[in-house]
């Protein structure tokens, strides 16, 4: 055993965000309005600035991060690339476990490293306000302290379910000066729709997208703009730091490159910033699994259709090309928040097209069971999505026991679950079910998406 932690100086933190989008065997397909024709830059206009659609839109392979970025970044990166040794004793396994650990970001865990760069873009372009949604807390909590450092104001519509289960998550954006609203609300007509339908509903992703939306374009100031936690090319782009600093960490650690990659996977974010510049190498040629994990409850990556859909609830947004269960669908209240997204990043989406990633969906009682291990290893409590990655990272670990090989497997510690305790609470007092989206559910969502335009790869007939 040489070394627990693995510290970059800060010199050494990357200068420029990596575009997988230029490295793809297939080329992407392009955003597309309901008419089947693709999005152009000036219908994007009145949601985001300019300057981050021409990023989403990019297609160069290395993006320079503005110095200004980089500043903001330094309050928290580096962050550590950790062993997980105690863990490999545990499980008496001859993998070496690594974890990137971005749960030391202030609003504990990588959301930050998108919602500096994102606040830092929309002010150069002159906007006074930005709006959002969030799920787990963790993306509003992002966002709320890059607007304080930048100035601007901060609008966050957070699921309801999320809402109710986690307060503090509001007093914290509360505390870096933003405005939090349960989703769906009254203030935007999105809202007030869903609640007419659904008085009860635990909300989702998608409805509080809508809102937010929303709320952006109908601003009379024209200085407000939408700023997403996930799945568009711009936010991937971002996180990217997470690996990048990892591939130099393991060198550190003296290894020559992991032979599995894991992340759990909501929109993609986390999972891509940690996975694209290793797919980057197994497109060279690289031996490498690389595997997002998603919710059983939310199954979209491994039973939902690759096809377009709209990011939201309320067709607001494009359609975009991407593994989805339907816009309209609604996930069941589990406590991992940030996995309760209807559809998948298109760039992670493509990679699953591509061969290049596997993905796989596993239940909350596993992951749960998976956190406690790991809080009584490791130390650390996880966040439930979190605790996604950490379930698989077990599984592989185990394999490596079985088949008596000496792998590297390195996951994203996407964040801290210290405001997520009334999960855990309920799962020691043994009141968490199995739980997985039945195929009858399924069947029914999809119906929202059966008359949307198909992406290119889509096996018809498969649903
Ligand atoms: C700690 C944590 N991990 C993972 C996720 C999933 O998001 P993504 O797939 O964009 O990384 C979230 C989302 O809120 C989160 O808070």
């Amino acid at each position: 055993m040489k070394n627990k932690r693995f510290l970059l100086s800060e010199e050494d933190i990357p200068r420029q965000w990596y575009n997988i989008a230029s490295d793809l065997p297939t080329p992407m397909q392009p955003p597309i309005g309901p008419d089947g024709k693709p999005i152009t830059p000036d219908m994007l206009a009145p949601v985001f600035p300019m300057n981050l659609i021409e990023q989403e839109m990019s297609r160069e392979r290395w993006i320079a991060i503005p110095e200004e970025i980089i500043d903001m970044l330094y309050m928290w990166r580096p962050a550590p690339l950790v062993r997980a040794d105690r863990l490999e004793k545990y499980l008496k396994t001859p993998a070496r476990i690594y974890y990137k650990d971005e749960s030391v970001s202030p609003a504990g865990s990588h959301k930050p490293n998108t919602a500096v760069a994102q606040a830092w873009y929309n002010k150069q372009f002159g906007i006074k306000r930005l709006t959002t949604e969030t799920g787990a807390g963790q993306w509003g909590c992002a966002l709320a302290f890059a607007c304080s450092l930048l100035g601007l104001e901060c609008k966050v519509f957070m699921v309801r379910i999320s809402f109710d289960q986690k307060p503090f998550r509001k007093t914290m954006m509360q505390v870096w000066g933003a405005n939090c609203t349960a989703s769906p609300s009254n203030e935007t007509n999105a809202g007030r729709a869903i609640l007419k339908k659904m008085p009860d509903t635990p909300g989702s992703l998608g409805i509080a997208i809508s809102e937010a939306v929303e709320a952006a374009v109908t601003d009379k100031t024209g200085k407000t703009r939408y700023a997403l936690g996930s799945v568009l090319n711009h936010v991937l782009l971002h996180q990217t730091i997470i690996g990048l600093e990892a591939k130099k960490q393991l060198k550190m650690a003296g290894e020559k490159r992991p032979d599995v990659v894991i992340g759990c996977a909501g929109g993609g974010s986390n999972f891509a910033g940690l996975a694209f510049p290793f797919v980057n190498d197994k497109i060279n040629g690289e031996k490498i699994e690389i595997i997002p994990i998603e919710s059983s409850t939310c199954p979209k990556m491994t039973k939902g259709p690759f096809t377009y859909d709209f990011g939201d609830t309320a067709q607001m947004t494009p359609l975009l090309p991407m593994y989805t269960l339907g816009h309209s669908f609604i996930p069941p209240p589990i406590h991992a928040g940030g996995l309760r997204y209807h559809g998948m990043a298109p760039l992670v989406s493509q990679c699953i097209v591509e061969g290049l990633i596997t993905p796989r969906a596993y239940d909350q009682l596993k992951c749960y069971e998976s956190a406690v291990t790991w809080a009584r290893t490791e130390g650390t409590i996880p966040a439930p999505e979190t605790s996604h990655a950490i379930a698989c990272v077990i599984d592989e670990a185990k394999k490596a026991r079985e088949e008596g090989k000496e792998k590297v497997i390195l996951f994203s510690y996407s964040g801290h679950g210290l405001l997520d305790l009334a999960g855990y609470e309920k799962y020691l007092g043994g009141k968490l079910e199995e739980c997985s989206l039945p195929d009858s559910e399924l069947c029914e969502s999809l119906k929202s998406i059966k008359d949307l335009p198909k992406a290119k790869t889509q096996k018809t007939g498969k649903w």
